[in-house]
């Protein structure tokens, strides 16, 4: 039966993540799949996680079931970090939170969710985004269709664009938004720009489902999140999924939420019994290991502020390694403007050169990067930036 089975190429990003473990050479650089590095090219884990790991391994009696929502404590400290203390949506009783596996958990179960109360409802994804954003978000059965979002000749949003073709969207159309640190291109909406659009989606009564991945790896903790909390305050119905690999550094934990904001607490209650019965279709509950250890530095004081001041030092990192990237392109790739580096946010930018150019740089340069040319800039080390922008002139000019 399984003999008639298609082979299927390598997933776009982890596929560049297999292909570049299996190069020897040392001096490969590796700006693929998204992950967090230091200096020394580790993604080492955060000093805050490993104490509450410690914490949970001493204290931990039992590996007895959690809940079908997971940790209820995590659920409420996600729902804190991502909306704030104090946040209106937090009384209201119309918030309810599910632990996810992962920020794809929370896309797919918020998926699920859209499917089950709309199984007509359209996804409108920018155009371009998280390649995995298309199966997490289709593979259930929903519609996908692309709005306009990157201006490639500003490096920015086109916003004018963007707001143009959600204008002319039916409403109860789902609107897939990035909260900050826009993957794959780095381009953000400004705080400004998230009010105009908040005006248009009540006006046309879209749905937005808001995906942060990495909060506080661009402006702030609060900056990064300033989208998801004016939609909740103002919008009957939101929906957030959330993900815990890079502010936390757990990715293999697999640790992420799920926020939905409903227009009553009745619906609020319906909401979440859905998203139990579906998870439990799905994976029956999620991993507890990796939310344990968040919701043991979100509630710890000294954890909490240790965290803090990890993650502060991690987007300095970003911010630092764009500043130099900008200076080393600039100055080695004299007929291109680089300028929009430093403009954006977050972990990624587009190189801007073509599939060719990509080709040379992995095979004859060692300097692996998505098919598309994003970048992961956390991944470039100070000490080989100058190569790795003599290596973008040598194929790119
Ligand atoms: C990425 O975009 O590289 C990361 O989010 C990792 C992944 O799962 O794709």
């Amino acid at each position: 039966m399984l003999e008639h089975l298609d082979r299927l190429p390598p997933d776009p990003i982890l596929g560049v993540m297999t292909a570049f473990r299996a190069d020897t050479d040392p001096r490969k650089v590796d700006l693929g799949v998204g992950v967090f590095r230091d200096d020394a090219g580790e993604t080492p884990i955060m000093r805050a996680v490993r104490e509450a790991e410690q914490e949970l391994i001493a204290r931990q009696k039992t590996k007895t079931y959690v809940a079908a929502v997971g940790n209820a404590g995590f659920n409420e400290a996600m729902a804190q970090l991502v909306l704030g203390q104090g946040h209106a949506a937090l009384a209201s009783g119309r918030l309810r939170t599910i632990q996810a596996p992962g920020g794809c958990g929370a896309l797919r179960l918020g998926a699920e969710l859209i499917r089950a109360a709309a199984p007509d409802a359209v996804v409108h994804v920018s155009t371009p985004t998280w390649a995995n954003h298309v199966p997490l978000l289709s593979n259930c059965g929903l519609k996908l269709e692309r709005y306009p979002y990157f201006n490639s000749a500003t490096g920015g949003v086109a916003f004018d664009a963007m707001l143009g073709a959600l204008d002319r969207l039916p409403p109860r159309s789902v609107v897939l938004l990035h909260a900050s640190c826009h993957n794959p291109t780095g381009a953000d909406l400004d705080d400004a720009q998230w009010r105009e659009l908040l005006a248009l989606v009540r006006r046309r009564s879209l749905l937005p489902f808001i995906d942060i991945a990495y909060q506080g790896l661009g402006r702030g903790v609060a900056e990064d999140a300033y989208g998801p909390r004016l939609f909740c305050a103002e919008l009957p119905e939101v929906l957030v999924a959330v993900s815990c690999s890079k502010n936390f550094g757990l990715y293999r934990e697999r640790t992420g939420a799920l926020h939905v904001l409903s227009a009553t607490p009745a619906a609020a209650d319906a909401a979440i019994s859905q998203l139990m019965r579906i998870a439990r279709g799905l994976y029956s509950m999620p991993p507890d290991h990796g939310a344990a250890i968040v919701h043991g530095i979100l509630t710890g004081e000294r954890l909490r502020s240790s965290w803090e001041g990890e993650l502060d030092a991690m987007r300095l990192r970003i911010q630092q390694l764009r500043a130099a990237a900008l200076k080393a392109l600039a100055a080695a790739c004299r007929a291109k403007d680089f300028g929009y580096i430093a403009r954006q946010r977050g972990m990624f930018s587009y190189l801007g050169v073509d599939l060719q150019a990509v080709r040379e740089l992995r095979e004859r340069h060692q300097v692996s990067m998505m098919d598309d040319s994003r970048i992961n800039l956390a991944g470039l080390r100070m000490d080989n930036i100058e190569c790795f922008a003599q290596a973008v002139a040598k194929v790119a000019g």
